[in-house]
């Protein structure tokens, strides 16, 4: 097949994206300003979400979302060695904030019909030392919200939301990122949107927001509700220079923002031409026999309208998947694993020391035998989806 690229990510930044960015940069008020301000506050209002903060990435926001949880300013602040449960699979910085919080990571096998975590393993991996549920929902899907929001509640445990992959999806009517305490979104390029690097956190309570915004910002008191009444506790510091906690320096630049806040604002466009693009593919792929036999697609879960960015699909055991993709790659179709396969199987984690004694049977045949193919956001010709199933169909 001659000439033929179907990529994992085509370039998102239109030109009117760009155009806001060179907005900005025209402004000469690069840093973290009133654009950074106005997208938060619609990003909040869009998803109904009570609290966003713009960060540099959405490994940023989790960062975030955990180091609040052992803050000295949270009245109910977790301790070190608490447990945080998570599925397997998941991406190393959905991860790395559990340990470098202090808190101990338990690992969840996940559901291989939504490629999410698993409740039955989740029920039975609750102990009286877990404290949160730290949930990724996988490439646009999730599992069934009301039930995980029943154990959440019975166990009266933190839901952190890991939905760096799934902007714009909904669970009857509303949207991934508002279920929980804290949730995190990435803008990374090969996402649903970009601001190029960047990301969002966003919270349910006054408290947690406020410790964020500190600590976002080197611990500043700068911005904080209450400035003035810190100010006047601290007389013999300049009140413009003052650290009121610990801190890192995670904000976003208000060039990202507006190059974020434009590509936002046509999210709901985003989705309808990557759902449609998506049916048709998925129509063409399962109507060759050859290839129906051999691979399985991954469905939306019940009640779940979901915003995809790519396709995942697990081969059929008896396929070598290396053979495959070399193929398929060799035709011109870009390929990626689903998030990092089975995390466990990465060398950090031997590294430190933290493998358990569990079997993660799901996670480890997404490793073994899942990849995921890209979704373009514009409309996607005939012409196209036959080369697409052609590459397929050569590899199988
Ligand atoms: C599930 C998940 N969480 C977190 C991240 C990190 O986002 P970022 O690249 O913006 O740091 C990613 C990145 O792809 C991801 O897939």
């Amino acid at each position: 097949m001659k000439n033929f690229f179907y990529p994992l990510i085509e370039n998102p930044y239109r030109n009117k994206d760009i155009q806001e960015g060179i907005k900005i940069l025209k402004s000469k008020r690069l840093t973290i300003g009133p654009k950074t301000d106005e997208f938060q506050r619609y990003f909040s209002k869009k998803i109904k979400s009570k609290f966003s903060l713009m960060v540099n990435s959405g490994s940023s926001a989790n960062l975030l979302a955990l180091q609040c949880l052992i803050n000295p300013y949270r009245k109910k602040k977790l301790k070190p060695g608490d447990e945080v449960l998570i599925p397997s699979l998941c991406w190393s910085t959905s991860l790395w904030p559990i340990i470098q919080s202090g808190l101990k990571p338990k690992f969840v096998d996940i559901n291989l019909e939504t490629l999410n975590i698993n409740l039955n393993d989740l029920k039975k991996k609750i102990s009286k030392k877990t404290k949160a549920i730290l949930i990724v929902h996988v490439l646009g899907n999730c599992v069934d919200m009301t039930e995980l929001m029943h154990i959440v509640k019975r166990h009266k445990l933190i839901l952190i939301e890991d939905t760096c992959e799934s902007l714009g999806t909904k669970f009857k009517n509303k949207y991934l990122g508002t279920f929980g305490d804290f949730s995190s979104f990435s803008f990374y390029s090969s996402h649903q949107i970009s601001s190029g690097e960047g990301g969002m956190i966003c919270c349910k309570n006054n408290e947690d927001h406020e410790i964020i915004k500190s600590l976002r910002a080197h611990g500043w008191s700068r911005g904080l509700k209450n400035e003035r009444k810190i100010a006047s506790a601290n007389k013999h510091l300049d009140s413009r220079f003052i650290f009121y906690n610990s801190g890192f320096n995670l904000r976003s630049t208000d060039i990202a923002a507006s190059i974020g806040f434009s590509q936002f604002k046509d999210l709901d466009k985003f989705i309808k031409y990557r759902t449609s693009n998506r049916i048709k593919i998925l129509r063409s792929l399962k109507n060759n026999k050859k290839i129906q036999k051999k691979i399985t697609f991954i469905e939306a879960n019940n009640h779940v309208k979901a915003s995809w960015f790519g396709i995942p699909i697990i081969l059929n055991k008896n396929i070598n998947r290396n053979k495959f993709l070399k193929k398929i790659e060799r035709i011109g179709v870009e390929t990626r694993p689903i998030i990092s396969g089975n995390f466990l199987k990465q060398p950090s984690i031997k590294k430190y020391n933290l493998l358990q004694n569990s079997r993660f049977i799901n996670s480890d045949i997404v490793n073994k035998h899942g990849f995921f193919i890209g979704l373009p956001t514009s409309p996607i010709s005939d012409k196209i989806i036959k080369k697409l199933v052609g590459a397929f169909e050569e590899s199988l």
